[in-house]
């Protein structure tokens, strides 16, 4: 994986020192005055503001009337005119406010510590050299969004050396493998044998959900938590495959042939996916709280939607495709009407988080848990109340209740949940019945699939494991730790 372009300090000064050179011919020039190139606003400047000062002084929340976002705002200042006199720092209202001892400092006291004085030295000569905006940025452009252009991710570790948190997994359509979401990669494994076979390269620091589209590619909602959010589509099967801790490995970062698609790209991480049962549209939603809807023939954005208060977990289509079932951190699941545009039902009983949502293979009986360690059912067709009422509790765990994954299968319908509590747990969601609690794994079980041929279940955790079951009698198949190359200390001492 190579990067086109390098944006470290050091590139950056030799290509300043370059560019001397070539404006004023062969002047002596010493290597060791690299302090001597002037500051960038958005590789020096820009990232301090981002990490300090945008809590407060995003396009949300202007406080004093101060939105930092985009470079003309900030030379706009907020109730207090244009906080920066150029090549005056010490007359600059920026610098006054950074290096304040009483009231008035930012980010203010109850918000933390003041900056360290480095990060503001770098400031302050940026203001002394001009207060520039690097050449190439319009004034008015969102410096999240360039912040995010110009940064380049890492390439994942060969070999793992602290576990890596499952936070999805998924069966491919043959039900023989497992894709799992790694640091920065996608790993894909034999489900029957735990065996490494392919590494996918991503942008996505995290992998939150997948779902397999009806041509085989793969639709991933991830993102890097507070800082970049993103729905991408891969092709496993593309790109030409390079040796990456001795397994092969194609990249899905740069290869047009692997990363065949990008839906979206925020500013939060993205936590849920889903696929229309007609395989003809696809849904994401997240800590923006909009629930987008792409049509998949046209690459096509068709509805984003508000409906939700706070992040949304879960999502799940009803199997007619004209409805939306949702999950959200403002402790409610809702369906909304696709046609009508508007929400049609809301059930609150959950009281707390809702991390996941299904809907029976009838359509009628929506289904939710979460954070209150419930499996409830709901009435999702009781448009004329506008309230879910709840039917039936399908089961409890001990802990806050994860993730589901369902099979809608009308003669075979299968539900599985995964909880903090460590336990997979398996239920008929028609005739309400708890069919296995799966156990083994050590850790909050953070994932959770069922193969489409209805035979296995795998639970993904917060340690790295993956164990796999058989549904028919519960025993376990395989289990496994998905950081590739990862030796868990017991395994390293006993080998000593
Ligand atoms: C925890 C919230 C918070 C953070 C973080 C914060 N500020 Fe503020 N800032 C405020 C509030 C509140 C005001 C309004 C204070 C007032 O009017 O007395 C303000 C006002 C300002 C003003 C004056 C604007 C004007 O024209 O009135 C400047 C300049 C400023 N902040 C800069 C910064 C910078 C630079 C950072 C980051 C290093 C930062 N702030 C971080 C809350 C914050």
């Amino acid at each position: 994986m190579t990067a086109t372009r390098c944006w470290c300090v050091l590139c950056a000064v030799l290509g300043l020192l370059i560019a001397w050179l070539v404006l004023f011919g062969a002047a002596p020039v010493t290597l060791a005055q690299p302090t001597t190139a002037p500051v960038s606003f958005i590789n020096d400047v820009a990232p301090i503001l981002k990490e300090n000062c945008y809590a407060c002084h995003d396009a949300k929340k202007k406080k004093g009337k101060f939105e930092m976002t985009t470079y003309e705002n900030i030379r706009k200042g907020g109730t207090k005119d244009d906080p920066i006199v150029p090549g005056k720092a010490k007359e600059s209202l920026l610098i006054d406010v950074l290096t304040a001892v009483g009231p008035g400092r930012m980010p203010p006291k109850e918000a933390g510590d003041p900056l360290p004085k480095e990060k503001i030295a770098v400031i302050a000569r940026w203001i002394d050299e001009g207060a520039k905006l690097d050449a190439g940025i319009d004034p008015k452009a969102d410096l999240l969004r360039e912040l995010r252009i110009r940064w380049k991710p890492p390439q994942p570790h060969a070999a793992y050396k602290y576990p890596w948190n499952i936070n999805a997994l998924v069966f491919t359509p043959d039900s023989k493998k497992l894709v799992v979401g790694g640091y920065h990669e996608l790993t894909i494994w034999d489900a029957a044998t735990g065996k490494l076979e392919k590494r996918v390269f991503t942008r996505a620091e995290r992998t939150y959900g997948m779902v397999f589209l009806p041509d085989g590619k793969l639709a991933v909602a991830g993102g890097r938590p507070g800082q970049e959010g993103d729905v991408r589509i891969y092709n496993l099967a593309g790109g030409k495959p390079m040796l990456h801790g001795g397994v092969p490995a194609i990249d899905g970062v740069n290869d047009r042939s692997v990363l065949v698609a990008e839906l979206v790209q925020t500013d939060d991480a993205m936590l849920a996916i889903a696929i229309s049962p007609d395989g003809k549209k696809l849904a994401s939603a997240g800590t923006d709280r909009l629930l987008r809807v792409w049509d998949l023939a046209t690459g096509k954005l068709e509805h984003a939607i508000e409906n939700h208060a706070d992040w949304v977990f879960g999502l799940a289509f009803s199997p007619d495709g004209k409805h939306l079932v949702t999950g959200s951190r403002d402790k409610t699941a809702k369906v909304w009407d696709l046609a009508a545009k508007e929400s049609a039902l809301t059930f609150p009983d959950h009281q707390n988080a809702v991390y996941a949502v299904a809907i029976t293979s009838d359509g009628k009986i929506g289904i939710s848990c979460g954070e209150d360690n419930q499996i409830r059912q709901w009435q999702a067709t009781d448009a004329n109340k506008q309230i879910g009422k709840q039917t039936r509790v399908l089961g409890t765990h001990s802990k806050a209740v994860l993730r589901m994954a369902h099979l809608p299968d009308p003669k075979n319908p299968l539900l599985a949940t995964c909880s903090a509590d460590g336990t997979v747990k398996l239920f008929n969601p028609i005739a309400g019945t708890t069919l296995k609690t799966l156990t083994g794994h050590t850790d909050w079980v953070y994932a959770v699939a069922i193969s489409p041929d209805g035979q296995w279940v795998a639970g993904g955790a917060w340690n790295g494991e993956v164990r796999v079951w058989k549904v028919a009698d519960g025993k376990e198949v395989v289990s496994f730790n998905a950081s590739p190359g990862y030796v868990p200390p017991a395994a390293k001492a006993a080998k000593k």
